[in-house]
This record gives C-alpha cells, structure tokens and sequence, in this order.
C-alpha cells in the first residue's frame, strides 16, 4: 500500500458518532472532492484482478465505489442491498457492526455459478459487513477472491478476518 496521504487527508473524522467512543471516519468529505473521487477510483481500478468479472457493492457507501469502478472498468455490478429493498426473490446474510447489527440480501440468480465478483465497500471495520458480503455471494454460487476498500481501521481486525477467509484484502488508506 502506498499512503495515499493525499485521499486520507480529504477523509474527515468525527468523535463519539454514532456513539460514544467511536472515531467515524467520514468518507462524504471525500466524495466531495471531484479529482480527490476520481483519484481513488483510478487506484482502486488499478488494483482490480485482471480476471473479475463482477463487481460487488454493499449498501450504502459501498454502491458509491462499485458504481465508479463498474464505470472505469466496464463491469457489471451487484447491490448487496440492507433489508426490505429487494423486489425478486432473495437470500441475506445478518451481521455484527461496530456499532449494531444489520442484514444485507441479493437477488437469487443474479451470479452466475463460479463467475468471479469483487467485493467493494468504503471502509473495513470489524469486518462484519464484508465478510456477510463474502458468505452471501458464495451462498449465491459466485467465487470471491478479492475484496477493496478506500478505508482499512486494522486495530478492528476486518481484512485479517476477510484473509482467514480466503480473500485478498487491499486498501489505499490504513
Ligand atoms: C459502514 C461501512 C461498511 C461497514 C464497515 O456501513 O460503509 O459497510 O460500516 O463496518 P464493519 O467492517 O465493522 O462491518 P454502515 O453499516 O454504517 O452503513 P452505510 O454504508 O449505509 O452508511
Ligand atoms: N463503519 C464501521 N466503523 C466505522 C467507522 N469507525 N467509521 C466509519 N464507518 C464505519
């Protein structure tokens, strides 16, 4: 990883939100900024492995990341949406956050069997939400390798427990 102190120092951190004791690291500030949105694009684009064939973004923040790099690359992408938003029929995955618990779904049919998708999100925290993100996709017949963050909190242990799982964990900002 190089420091990419240029993106960290458009990313904005607000104490004791959305609860006491936790640092939110507010990637909004970031997406303000039109050369500081495309820079990140372009480095995450460039980090993508050659054989990815879909792209995976996770409600909300996430689908802002899957969209710029579907675009760069001229992939396809698949919302792994929070509940109650998916109209076919679905499958979901629960999770522990950092600061609650949540549930994300996919639209059944929506991988092709072992077709090879990417995970994107902002950020890795704990890990919780990436790796349901990770589980739902493989429950949905895709094979997952890799998974790209903007934001990586390592003290949170999120990418190693997306290594434990077989996953290629990159980041442009610890
Ligand atoms: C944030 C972030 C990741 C997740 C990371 O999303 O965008 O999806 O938390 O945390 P974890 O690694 O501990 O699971 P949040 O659930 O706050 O939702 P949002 O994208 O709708 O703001
Ligand atoms: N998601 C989970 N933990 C977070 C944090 N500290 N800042 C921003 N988003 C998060």
């Amino acid at each position: 990883m190089t420091d990419n102190a240029d993106l960290a120092a458009l990313i904005r951190t607000i104490p004791d939100y959305p609860k006491p004791g936790i640092l939110f690291r507010d990637v909004s500030t970031l997406l303000l900024d039109g050369p500081g949105f495309r820079a990140t694009i372009d480095r995450l684009a460039a980090l993508v492995a050659p054989d990815t064939e879909l792209i995976a973004g996770i409600e909300a923040r996430g689908f802002v990341v899957a969209a710029g790099l579907s675009y760069a690359l001229g992939l396809g992408k698949l919302m792994l949406r929070k509940p109650g938003k998916l109209p076919g029929e679905k499958i979901g995955a629960d999770y522990a956050l950092e600061y609650g618990t949540d549930r994300i779904e996919m639209h059944v049919g929506h991988v092709r069997p072992g077709q090879k998708v990417l995970l994107v999100d902002d950020l890795i925290a704990t890990g919780g939400t990436a790796s349901a993100g990770v589980e739902l996709i493989r429950q949905g017949g895709g094979h997952v390798e890799q998974a790209l963050f903007i934001v990586d909190l390592p003290d949170l242990g999120g990418a190693a427990r997306l290594r434990d799982q077989g996953i290629e964990v990159k980041c442009l900002i610890d």
